[in-house]
């Protein structure tokens, strides 16, 4: 009798290692985050590094939302309903009103940031192992996420050569399986800067209504459009209204991302239910910060305007300096603030460590992102990067020359 209840507390032993789950070892490092040590070394060795591997814009917060965090006079800082306090809500609703776009307060979820808003869509609409059309290259941190949600991205390959647009219908419908529950697009793209045409989206919704699939639209890119371009939200659709879920956020376009506020937005009232109980479980927002968000999003287009001429004027600055450099090749981005470069180089990341612990020009170098991060499909994008476009132009002249030196001491 001892000896078997000690064989049975030995099988309840605890290991000698503590084990996380293979989740948390699976999930890929951050590739725009993965060598912000080596920046920090940089730094500390007194480099001016441009730091061009971050969609951290460094255009002022405005002074509207400053003010508001500055002159907050509660007494207490309570929790916040989990969709949102009624302020925000509404005024999400006036801002896309402003794009012709009509929700109501109860089919806007306030979320922290866009990447809450991603979280609860794919956790929403996927169980685990289920699939998500992606185009690759494609913001880095679906991986991320749907790595933690264990939702699988199932890759759509798009090309330099065609500006990154869609590929057609049938390339597209080949990736659909019994698992596939939703098409995720970003448009504007990052990292592309590519902006899809009227006709693009309509196959997007052709295909979603034939197969019975959600769209996922992250749209936070929505008024950094160039070059006449006319942007088309997935709300412009109305056959896809009840399947278009809209992920957005004020971080890039009101120079907030620190703010951490975001929405999700959609027609499908399951879909919101379900996305409700999660907010309820991460229980509220940030008070402060809601609050703040508020004039902007009910006034954003004096703002937004003013910031996308400033956007062209850098893209201007990064396309023509690239276009000096011998052997880069890249497209002029339509939208966003984003370039995909393909460098001479074989192996990007090798490039960006060198750039930061090995060369310098007049005490200055770069910071690139490598691309192969923002691809599901390995070995894709080893030879390129991504630049974001986030710092004035005359400084991203002058990163773009340094880029140029920077590739010709590499090759030697
Ligand atoms: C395409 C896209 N979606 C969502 C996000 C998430 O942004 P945030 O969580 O700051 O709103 C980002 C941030 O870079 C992004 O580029």
């Amino acid at each position: 009798m001892v000896s078997r209840l000690k064989l049975i507390n030995k099988s309840f032993m605890p290991k000698k290692t503590l084990k996380i789950s293979s989740r948390a070892i699976n999930t890929p490092l951050s590739p725009i985050r993965k060598f912000v040590p080596l920046l920090q070394l940089a730094k500390k060795k007194r480099l001016n590094v441009f730091e061009l591997h971050i969609g951290q814009p460094d255009l002022k917060t405005p002074s509207q939302i400053l003010n508001k965090i500055k002159n907050f006079n509660e007494k207490i800082i309570r929790y916040t309903p989990s969709n949102g306090i009624p302020e925000v809500q509404s005024a999400w609703k006036k801002y896309f009103k402003g794009f012709n776009i009509n929700f109501n307060e109860s089919e806007i979820v306030v979320t922290i940031g866009g990447s809450e808003a991603i979280f609860f869509a794919l956790s929403a609409i996927c169980d685990p192992k289920e699939e998500v059309i992606v185009f690759e290259p494609f913001y880095t941190n679906y991986n991320g996420i749907g790595s933690i949600v264990n939702v699988k991205l199932v890759p759509v390959r798009t090309f330099v050569k065609t500006g990154f647009h869609l590929p057609d219908k049938k390339s597209i419908e080949r990736k659909i399986s019994k698992k596939t529950k939703a098409i995720l697009i970003c448009n504007p793209s990052n990292p592309t800067g590519t902006v899809y045409s009227k006709k693009e989206l309509q196959m997007i919704v052709d295909i979603a209504n034939k197969y019975n699939l959600f769209i996922l639209a992250d749209e936070v890119y929505r008024e950094l459009v160039y070059d006449g371009q006319k942007h088309f939200s997935i709300m412009d659709f109305k056959k896809a209204h009840n399947r278009a879920v809209i992920l957005d956020s004020i971080s890039k376009r009101f120079s907030a991302c620190g703010v951490r506020i975001g929405c999700l937005a959609s027609k499908n009232k399951d879909l919101i239910a379900g996305v409700t109980k999660f907010a309820q479980a991460r229980l509220s927002l940030p008070m402060v910060e809601q609050v703040a968000a508020v004039p902007l999003l009910l006034s954003s287009k004096a703002y937004t305007r003013k910031i996308a001429k400033e956007y062209k004027k850098r893209r201007d600055a990064v396309y023509g300096g690239l276009q000096k450099i011998p052997g880069v090749q890249c497209l002029k981005p339509k939208g966003a603030f984003y370039i995909i470069v393909k460098l001479p180089v074989k192996d990007s990341e090798d490039f960006t460590r060198w750039l930061l612990t090995k060369f310098s020009y007049n005490n200055q170098t770069v910071m690139l992102a490598p691309a192969a991060g923002f691809y599901a499909t390995k070995g894709l994008g080893k030879d390129e990067v991504r630049i974001a476009f986030v710092l004035s132009a005359p400084k991203l002249k002058q990163a773009m020359y340094i880029l140029k030196i920077a590739l010709e001491q590499y090759k030697e």
